[in-house]
């Protein structure tokens, strides 16, 4: 009965984790998924994390009982704060609505779903990416019945923003599109607008009255601030812009497998925002009924404790910095050591997790074959995943695959 079941080809990014995982070299780097790694190539369990494990576990009091459909309170108005600002005025008018979702991928996804049954499109439904974006926003759009279409982005000459023509997709775009943006470290990227543009793409936002679908993934990744990163969000919501934000813990707290996220979406009033959040319950119940609670624990834990929050940024910090660290070694080693062909200052100049390094899919795919250095064939690289022991000999093998 299933013969008509086409096979679907593996997931772009899980496959390298896989694959690496399968190579028995001991020269191999996993420079695939976004993923944190320490200056020994192993996961990072926050300190931060552990202490506030302890305390959850110590707590005679703790249950397993399910959580409301839209999530544990304490977590979801924390995490508001978190993006949104503790002084928000939209929080303070009592017109977000919060829902807590299974990580950053459950936000877009509930987003997604909510926008297709809701939202009042303006002819076909459509979403506007950035070319390119993460693969999985195809996927998560798609699933329900949105079109993907893309915005111009990134320029490959310049290996920056191409924000002419990303203001221009904006412009003729039918008014009222939905738009996702990158709050901050664009994936894969790695660019992100100015101050100054990103005030130009507020103002297209507002002349033709678009959406705009933030997915914030990173927060804290891009400049190891947390405020500092949630400053695009921010700011459309002061200018008015309408939105909603996905936000995940996975990267920011290295809480990847407890899949504990939220989608915040800002109304223009309470009785909007009550209409919303009563819509919103009945998509989450059908979806997953109610959300999981260990994660939600831990980060509600941690925001609504003033020295578990600092510790967190401590933390931040450290994994941040770590990153810009890497790219500073790489770009000397490229520029310096190597002197590679071609110009490598873009390492350093771009943010978050990732660098596109301008290596074609050729280029990429032989770092793999013949380096067992393993990376998404459209040349981005996981910064987190080199280390000082890695980085010469990753350098190595970009310099050979350049000189072909
Ligand atoms: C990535 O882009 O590598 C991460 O966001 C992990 C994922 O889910 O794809």
């Amino acid at each position: 009965i299933w013969s008509q079941v086409p096979l679907a080809p593996p997931d772009a990014i899980f496959k390298i984790t896989a694959g690496y995982k399968a190579d028995t070299s001991d020269k191999k780097v996993n420079l695939g998924v976004g993923a944190y790694r320490d200056d020994d190539g192993k996961p990072w369990v926050l300190p931060v994390i552990k202490k506030a494990t302890q305390i959850l576990c110590n707590d005679p009091a703790l249950d397993h009982e399910y959580l409301p459909i839209t999530g544990l309170p304490e977590f979801t108005a924390a995490a508001a704060r978190l993006i949104l600002g503790a002084d928000s005025e939209a929080i303070k008018g009592k017109r977000v609505v919060s829902v807590q979702t299974i990580s950053g991928t459950g936000a877009n996804h509930l987003g997604a779903l909510f926008l297709s049954r809701f939202y009042a499109f303006n002819g076909e439904k459509r979403v506007y990416l950035s070319d390119p974006t993460w693969a999985n926003h195809h996927a998560i759009f798609k699933t329900v019945g949105i079109t993907p279409v893309n915005y111009k982005y990134y320029d490959p000459r310049t290996v920056g923003l191409d924000c002419d023509g990303f203001l221009g997709t904006l412009e003729s775009a039918p008014e009222r599109s939905v738009v996702l943006l990158h709050a901050c470290a664009h994936n894969p990227t790695g660019v992100d607008p100015t101050t100054e543009e990103w005030n130009k793409i507020a103002d297209v936002f507002l002349k033709k009255g678009h959406y705009a679908f933030f997915d914030c993934a990173y927060q804290g990744f891009a400049s190891g601030d947390l405020d500092r990163d949630a400053s695009a969000v921010r700011y459309f919501v002061q200018r008015g812009v309408p939105l909603l934000v996905c936000q995940s813990f996975a990267k920011n707290a290295g809480l990847y497998g407890e899949r504990v996220g939220a989608l915040h979406l800002v109304a223009e009033d309470t009785e909007a925002a009550e209409r919303i959040r009563s819509q919103m319950s009945v998509l989450q119940r059908s979806e997953i009924s109610n959300p999981p609670a260990h994660g939600a624990r831990l980060m509600a834990l941690i925001m609504n404790t003033p020295e578990l929050m600092d510790e967190w940024k401590r933390d931040i910090k450290t994994m941040a910095h770590r990153i810009i660290d890497m790219r500073e070694e790489l770009y000397k080693l490229l520029t310096n050591d190597f002197k590679t062909p071609g110009t490598w200052n873009h390492i350093t100049k771009q943010i978050g997790m990732f660098s596109f390094t301008g290596l074609n899919s050729s280029q990429s795919q032989t770092l793999t074959d013949k380096y067992h250095i393993y990376l998404t064939n459209n040349g981005r690289i996981s910064m987190a995943g080199l280390n000082t022991k890695n980085v010469r000999y990753v350098a190595e093998g970009i310099d050979k695959v350049v000189r072909g």
